[in-house]
């Protein structure tokens, strides 16, 4: 029997309880062991709870207890979890966790010591919720060079934007029910200003390529400034408005990597990722394009994924998985404005044809989306994205909205 112990009996971490006693039997026999639930940390009372026994408030019955070899956190954040998951790789604990802040921010850290401590420090669950990602990215794609990874990686905003596109439900609206259903961070801003997505793009990047990459590195927006209008103008393009993180090598050996709502054209897969699901395209230089896809947030789904991390622990007790990354260098990640870009434009107008001119004259051929009325519409040609914001400063016309094209 082996003991583990879990920090944090939120959303996630309950799932992981809830996972585990579920399926106990069928986990016992591919762990090929008992796993045996000795501690869970949690400053709340959980009286209902069957394991109500077990919870502790104290970190310290945790990091004292010799017979627990594996540690979940599922606390999210940073303080206190930084502090006690590094404590715990010290003392000698593998830690799997699914906090994918402590992660994109200290993972370079953290498995260093789980390395030189010969621990696993796993968080398959930090990426995608239930997809499986991580581990088919450094096992089964181990033989390709990865030059691109595409994702819609945030379930809030992804079930925002469908309800927007589908249903012309008010964001807030949209966001409240997401929330109800648990797929929001407990901040929702994380979700709507794309902090989650960067994240999570930061963990991709970092094991595609092999040097950490640290969210503020990554230019970074979200969809706070999407406009019913702006999705009926991507309809009329041809595609829908998603959430996108994205990580692309350039010939220069250096990363481009962004998080920003673009317009997905309907002959790409990813337009047709809706509600809460997530989904991922890597590009290998041997297999092309691979998807991953599946529930991206949620209580089970996630649960489903940190479970996982532990069983792989159970079985591999004395034996490290090979997972790491180097630290970044200086300019490793690229301005995104000095690559290159199309973008949608729209700006308000009292001179329809007049600010028309103005558009051509700077941009050059373009594609008009709007009929004659009070709003501009454009899709610029392809080129360096400060150059298209320079010609749109010389324009000297106001721009209501600025999206990137997924191309
Ligand atoms: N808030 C996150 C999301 C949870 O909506 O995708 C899963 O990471």
């Amino acid at each position: 029997m082996i003991n583990i112990a879990i920090m944090g009996h939120g959303v996630v971490g309950s799932g992981v309880v809830e996972v585990l006693t579920h399926n106990s039997e069928s986990i016992e026999r591919r762990a090929a062991d008992k796993i045996y639930i000795k501690h869970i940390l949690d400053l709340r009372e959980f009286p209902e709870s069957p394991l109500c026994d077990r919870f502790t408030k104290d970190f310290n019955d945790i990091l004292n207890d010799d017979s627990v070899k594996i540690v979940v956190e599922t606390m999210g954040g940073i303080n206190p979890a930084y502090n006690f998951v590094k404590s715990c790789l010290l003392a000698g604990k593998s830690v799997v966790t699914s906090n994918k802040e402590l992660v994109a921010t200290h993972g370079q850290e953290l498995l260093t010591i789980a390395k030189e401590n010969n621990l696993n420090f796993l968080f398959e669950a930090s990426v995608g919720g239930g997809i499986p990602i991580i581990r088919p990215m450094i096992q089964c794609l181990a033989a390709n060079e990865i030059s691109e990874i595409t994702g819609i990686l945030n379930g809030t905003t992804n079930f925002i934007m469908t309800k927007m596109i589908r249903d012309n439900t008010d964001f807030s609206d949209a966001l409240s029910l997401a929330q109800k259903l648990g797929y929001a961070e407990r901040d929702p801003s994380a979700d709507i200003e794309g902090h989650d997505a960067c994240r999570k793009i930061c963990i991709l990047a970092s094991l595609a390529f092999g040097k950490h990459v640290y969210p503020n590195q990554v230019y970074t927006d979200g969809i706070t400034k999407i406009t019913l209008s702006d999705v009926k103008y991507a309809e009329k393009w041809g595609g829908v408005i998603k959430l996108l993180g994205r990580v692309k090598m350039l010939e220069n050996g250096k990363i481009n990597v962004t998080v920003y709502p673009a317009f997905v054209p309907n002959d790409s897969q990813l337009s047709l990722v809706d509600d809460v699901f997530n989904a991922i395209m890597i590009n290998g230089d041997a297999t092309g394009e691979v998807m991953f896809y599946g529930r991206g947030a949620g209580k089970l789904p996630t649960a489903s994924a940190v479970v996982a991390d532990v069983i792989d622990c159970v079985k591999h007790v004395k034996a490290r998985k090979y997972l790491y990354w180097a630290d970044t260098e200086e300019d490793y990640v690229v301005d995104h404005l000095d690559t290159k870009a199309e973008l949608f434009i729209r700006i308000k107008t009292d001179n329809y044809d007049g600010d028309c001119e103005k558009i051509s004259e700077q941009f050059g051929e373009v594609r008009f989306l709007s009929d004659v009325g009070d709003e501009i519409a454009f899709i610029t040609k392809e080129g360096v994205e400060r150059d298209l914001l320079n010609s749109l400063d010389k324009t000297g016309l106001n721009a209501e909205s600025v999206i990137h094209i997924l191309y």
